[in-house]
């Protein structure tokens, strides 16, 4: 790049794996929140769908739309210089023709400058992954628990519990990593299926309640800082409360406007002497 900041690739992202190096992934949905990850020095951002829950208040992630993951990921390659971009394709916009989930993907990366796009579900995926490949747009899977099919799973539950779907998930994984993907997530799985499953593959697998057994980590940048997320499922870990913060710091804001503490003189412009005599006459007090 020409201000020297090197890029993160999916070749370093890769080699992480063969390293043994876990690779650290975290969602944001804007400039500011993109601009903290990637300071923090995060190695991959995902634009997840889940904005619909944190950002845009829904109870799932089934009404976000084309327009509203370009417009997130927008931002947030503004912020990230270094960190690699992944933006989620949404509900529906995949699930048509090949050439409409291509087209889809192409936008995320053109007018998003995105650098890869994640979608959900199994083998049923491989032919608009192999056509978005050789189309140059880097995939990401992802199985498990796959929250654009919550109402046919049943709710926000543990996936691959049995031999049955276990291998099913392995089968999937398998099949996209032949079709093209060159990473997946691994979506709310006993931690041993994921350690079998990152132990076939040869591409990462990130995990989000998938336990320690895997190549990389991903949670929700609103979960991890406390910020107005009301549910900490259970394989989310806190680090902070700043939606705490913020409520203390607003709070002392409009109890400053109320007792006219706020602004002080520190914070207000003057006049000078001769306008104010001017506006007010002499002795008139400004106040
Ligand atoms: O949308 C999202 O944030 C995701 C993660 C949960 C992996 O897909």
């Amino acid at each position: 790049m020409a201000n020297g900041t090197k890029q993160i690739t999916t070749s370093d992202i890769r080699k992480k794996k063969e390293a043994g190096i876990p690779i650290t992934m975290m969602t944001a949905y804007d400039f500011p929140s993109a601009k903290l990850v990637e300071e923090a020095g995060v190695d991959m951002i995902l634009v997840g769908d889940s904005l619909g829950m944190v950002v845009l208040g829904y109870d799932s992630t089934i009404p976000v739309t084309m327009e509203d993951m370009v417009h997130h990921t927008k931002a947030v390659t503004r912020a990230a210089k270094r960190a690699f971009v992944v933006a989620d394709l949404p509900f529906l916009s995949y699930h048509g023709t090949v050439e409409e989930g291509v087209k889809n993907a192409g936008r995320l990366m053109q007018e998003g400058l995105a650098k890869a796009v994640k979608m959900e579900g199994g083998q049923e995926l491989a032919p608009l992954v192999t056509r978005c490949v050789q189309a140059g747009i880097p995939v990401v899977g992802h199985i498990g628990l796959t929250p654009q099919s919550v109402h046919q799973l049943g709710g926000y539950k543990v996936q691959g519990r049995d031999l049955e779907q276990a291998q099913r998930l392995l089968e999937d994984a398998l099949a996209l990593q032949a079709a093209g993907i060159f990473a997946i997530v691994l979506e709310c799985v006993p931690e041993e299926v994921t350690g079998m499953i990152a132990k076939k593959l040869d591409i990462p697998v990130i995990g989000i309640g998938a336990g320690v057994t895997c190549d990389g980590q991903v949670l929700v940048f609103h979960d991890v800082v406390g910020y107005a997320s009301s549910i900490t499922p259970k394989f989310v870990k806190r680090y902070a409360d700043i939606g705490e913060t913020i409520r203390e710091a607003v709070a002392g804001y409009a109890q400053d406007v109320e007792k006219r503490s706020f602004p002080a003189p520190e914070h207000v412009f003057r006049a000078s002497e001769e306008t104010i005599k001017q506006l007010y006459g002499e002795g008139v007090a400004t106040k």
